[in-house]
């Protein structure tokens, strides 16, 4: 097993691509702790997990919340012990209209939950980090924080600033032995994609927009979540791993 022994966070995890995270890391390992604000799921989530065996926890945050960050930190801690590898992963798309027209609010809403949660959670989990041998930590931008894209402003923006936050997080702990990178998935199929399904039109190209001509799945995702987790990456940090079927060159 990839991850025997560790114990990872997760935000964003009742859902998609955390969800699919949880089983992959749980198979390898891992102990968790399961974040996000749907509860129900997350409870659920954790339910099946212990059903199966494995070591689950899920504590309700909202990535915004910088309390409720720090709590999870330190249920984490009071619970296992430590802190090896966390997935903030957590993030939320925007109503799509022209920048003229978006909110000042809808703007700080998305830049909050995609890109204030990631300083927040490396902000605590980090010192946990520094306490042991290092860590890895693996922040989700998106395909679209590389290309523009029309009436996704602050999507565009946040997922762009993810990168380069974790750029510089790996600079400034990789004496630590801290690694940390991003993912930037492409068209995956989670909810969060809900609704370009009701457009039909729209649909039939966003779906098919990469070289593979389709949607990736949570799992395709997870998978290498888990490498990037996982001693097999030790070398590498600083860095964004696409996970677009080829959506960039498209
Ligand atoms: N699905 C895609 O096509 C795609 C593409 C690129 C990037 N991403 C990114 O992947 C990540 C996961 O998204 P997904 O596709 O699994 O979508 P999803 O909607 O299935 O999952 C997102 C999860 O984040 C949680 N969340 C939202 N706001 C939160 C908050 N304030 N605090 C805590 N949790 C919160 C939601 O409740 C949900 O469970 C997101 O950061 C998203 O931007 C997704």
């Amino acid at each position: 097993m990839r991850l025997e022994g560790k114990v990872a966070i997760i935000t964003g995890a009742s859902s998609g691509i955390g969800r699919a995270t949880a089983f992959r890391f749980a198979e390898e390992g891992a102990k968790l702790v399961l974040t996000d604000i749907k509860i129900d799921q997350g409870q659920q989530l954790q339910q099946t997990l212990t059903n199966d065996g494995y070591d689950a926890l899920f504590v309700k945050a909202d990535v915004t919340n910088e309390t409720e960050i720090q709590q999870v930190v330190n249920k984490t801690i009071s619970q296992f012990g430590r802190i090896d590898i966390l997935f903030n992963n957590a993030g939320i798309g925007n109503e799509e209209k022209r920048l003229v027209d978006m909110k000042s609010e809808e703007w700080d809403k998305v830049i909050n939950v995609n890109l204030k949660s990631i300083f927040l959670g490396m902000k605590y989990v980090i010192p946990e980090m520094m306490k042991q041998t290092g860590g890895s930590i693996i922040n989700t931008s998106s395909l679209l924080g590389i290309k523009g894209k029309k009436y996704v402003a602050p999507y565009n923006a946040s997922k762009a600033g993810v990168l380069t936050l974790t750029k510089n997080a790996a600079l400034e702990y990789g004496e630590q032995n801290i690694r940390v990178n991003a993912i930037a998935p492409g068209v995956i199929d989670t909810p969060i994609i809900d609704e370009w399904r009701k457009h039909p039109e729209k649909w039939n190209i966003i779906s098919r927009a990469n070289a593979l001509r389709r949607l990736g799945t949570p799992i395709e995702v997870a998978n290498v979540v888990v490498f990037l987790a996982s001693k097999e990456s030790s070398f590498i940090t600083g860095t964004t791993i696409m996970v677009d079927g080829g959506g960039l060159t498209f």
